[in-house]
């Protein structure tokens, strides 16, 4: 119980990660490169923001008549109904206001608008944002903001981390375009997956490795490695495995990689594992082979291959299509064709039995012989296989 409850906080305080200006900007820029007229005349949502801090509102408000938006539209939470409560202070923004109500402030979400130029400056910009209290709390499951959303083109944002699978589906029963940010394993949600493998979603442009720095509240416990605090007192974390999530079109999906062939990488690959093997291995429960590596994919392999999930930041839809992934309920056009249930779990370091059954191995993707990993599964006929990490299993386009 201790322990659900740690990691419910835990959660509930990564639905509060800020995203950077820069990172917003390097990822939008990325669209527009590939067609400069994406956001012209289109309405923008972007839900689950605190508009009067965010990046998003900032880049999108300051670029509004760049892009040539119609609307831009902006929500936040209310303080009250977040998960991570911290010591919530309105801002002289909108105590400043004549509308200002100190309980709407705590128990209302914001509303904030952009459409004309309100200060007769002759420009469109950040100054002219409007803003008021929404009808209710600003949970983007509201019928207030499904409306808002109905409303938009495009809903860009970073949702919370807790409910990234149910944020999703939100955009996508409303058949919207979308770019959003979360975690790269995201993929592998059996609710998610189908949309990868379909080409109705891909990772974006700009984040391929590597970890992205996010802000966070001032409250946040900084107890994690890779935290910084900057000259104006602002606390940031790093965190890893950072994607962007879309629907649309940017130009890295269409660059096909560069590889060699089979015969090439078993003799030249820069990979021990397969370097000077004679093939590649194939797997004990799926027609297809084992690539522990994007680079290693064999150019001239005409059969399915299973790849580690990071192939999806090479993905190009025109040089390969998807097939499934060695994961529950996402292989289904690509069924698996062994079971373990009658092997045992053994650990490798000292062959002791872990007292699991081999069935936790089914539908993973499982090669013959023990393997680097730290436990192995075996029959009452001493037939050995171990499982590899998830894979994607992908097939080259004819
Ligand atoms: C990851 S933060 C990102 C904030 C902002 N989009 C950014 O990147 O700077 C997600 C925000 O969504 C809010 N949130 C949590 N649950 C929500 C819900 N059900 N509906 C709307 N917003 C929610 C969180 O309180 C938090 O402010």
């Amino acid at each position: 119980m201790a322990n659900e409850s740690l990691s419910k906080a835990k959660e509930a305080k990564n639905d509060e990660f800020y995203t950077q200006y820069h990172d917003i900007e390097k990822e939008i820029s990325a669209y527009l490169e590939y067609n400069p007229d994406v956001f012209r005349d289109k309405t923008v949502l972007l839900p689950c923001d605190d508009p009067e801090w965010s990046n998003f509102t900032k880049y999108f408000a300051q670029n509004f008549e760049t892009f040539g938006l119609k609307r831009l539209i902006s929500t936040s939470y209310a303080p009250e109904s977040k998960r991570y409560k911290f010591g919530y202070v309105p801002t002289l923004f909108e105590t400043e206001a004549p509308h200002f109500d100190a309980d709407k402030s705590k128990t209302h979400g914001k509303i904030f608008v952009l459409d004309h130029d309100v200060t007769g400056d002759g420009r469109i910009d950040v100054e002219d944002l409007q803003w008021q209290y929404l009808e209710g709390d600003g949970d983007f499951r509201s019928q207030e903001i499904c409306n808002l959303r109905d409303q938009a083109d495009f809903i860009i944002t970073n949702p919370p981390f807790s409910l990234f699978r149910e944020f999703l589906a939100w955009i996508i029963e409303a058949n919207k375009q979308f770019v959003i940010i979360g975690n790269m394993n995201a993929v592998t949600y059996k609710e998610v997956f189908p949309l990868i493998k379909d080409n109705k979603m891909w990772y974006g442009c700009s984040i391929s490795s590597g970890d992205r720095e996010f802000g966070v509240p001032e409250e946040y416990p900084l107890t994690a490695a890779g935290w910084r605090i900057d000259e104006n007192g602002k606390k940031y974390i790093r965190v890893k495995g950072v994607r962007w999530f879309t629907n649309l079109d940017h130009g890295r999906r269409h660059q096909q990689l560069a590889l060699m062939t089979m015969a090439d990488n078993l003799k030249f690959s820069r990979h021990k594992e397969i370097r000077g093997k004679e093939s590649y291995e194939h797997y004990d429960n799926y027609d297809a082979i084992e690539v522990p590596f994007t680079d290693a994919i064999p150019s001239d392999y005409e059969g399915a291959m299973g790849v580690p999930i990071s192939f999806l930041d090479k993905y190009c839809p025109e040089q390969f299509e998807i097939l499934g992934l060695t994961q529950f309920g996402c292989h289904d056009d690509f069924p698996d064709n062994r079971r373990y249930n009658d092997y045992k779990e053994y650990i490798s370091i000292d062959n002791s039995a872990t007292g699991s059954s081999g069935a936790k191995t089914n539908e993973n993707a499982v090669l013959q012989g023990r393997g680097e990993k730290k436990t192995y599964y075996m029959n009452s006929e001493g037939r050995i296989v171990h499982s590899e990490y998830k894979r994607i299993l992908i097939r080259k386009k004819q």
